[in-house]
């Protein structure tokens, strides 16, 4: 009989129970990290939705699953607008964050969903080069968005 090799990766939406994991990448993903509090409240909207890649774990690694990443979107109307995308940082550049961003893609157009939208900061060029991958463009810049750093956020955009 032929052994169908298990998926590398799987996205689902993120539960209750993903929340320490999920909160282990994000406080070391980005400088200023949401609070566990407001992954909470963005779990109960509902408008928004959190996908979290898994990797399926073998047996011999104590089977269940591991988190490598996620992305949090919402949509409003006919809009999906991408909040924060991050990947554990030794899983990086393995094609994860593009993997979840081709998800997001596939269910904003399961949703008739007319484009969606995002912004990122200016400096990050991780994140302008994934997301101009994923064939968004940028279509204008938000001044000192980012109060903290004062630094202007880049508005891209990617028609569905
Ligand atoms: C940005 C981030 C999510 C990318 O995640 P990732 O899983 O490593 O990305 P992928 O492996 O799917 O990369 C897809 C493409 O994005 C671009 N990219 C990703 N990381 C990059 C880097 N460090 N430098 C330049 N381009 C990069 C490349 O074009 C890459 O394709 P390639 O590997 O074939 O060249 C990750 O670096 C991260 O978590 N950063 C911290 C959080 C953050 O800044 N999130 C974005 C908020 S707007």
């Amino acid at each position: 009989m032929a052994v169908r090799p298990r998926p590398r990766y799987e996205v689902r939406r993120m539960r209750l129970s993903d929340l320490e994991e999920v909160m282990a990448i994000e406080v070391v993903a980005f400088a200023h990290p949401w609070s566990t509090e407001l992954f909470r409240r963005e779990l109960d909207h509902d408008w928004s939705t959190i996908l979290v890649l898994v990797e399926p774990l073998a047996a011999a690694e104590g089977a269940g699953e591991r988190i490598v990443g996620f992305v949090i979107y919402w949509l409003v109307y006919d809009e999906v607008h991408i909040l924060n995308v991050a990947t554990h940082p030794k899983e990086r550049r393995r094609g994860i964050a593009r993997l979840l961003l081709e998800e997001v893609i596939a269910r904003a157009r399961a949703a008739n969903a007319s484009m969606l939208t995002l912004e990122a900061r200016r400096s990050n060029e991780a994140a302008l080069s994934l997301y101009r991958q994923a064939g968004f463009h940028a279509v204008g810049i938000r001044a000192k968005y980012y109060a903290d750093e004062n630094e202007d956020a880049v508005v891209m955009t990617r028609n569905l």
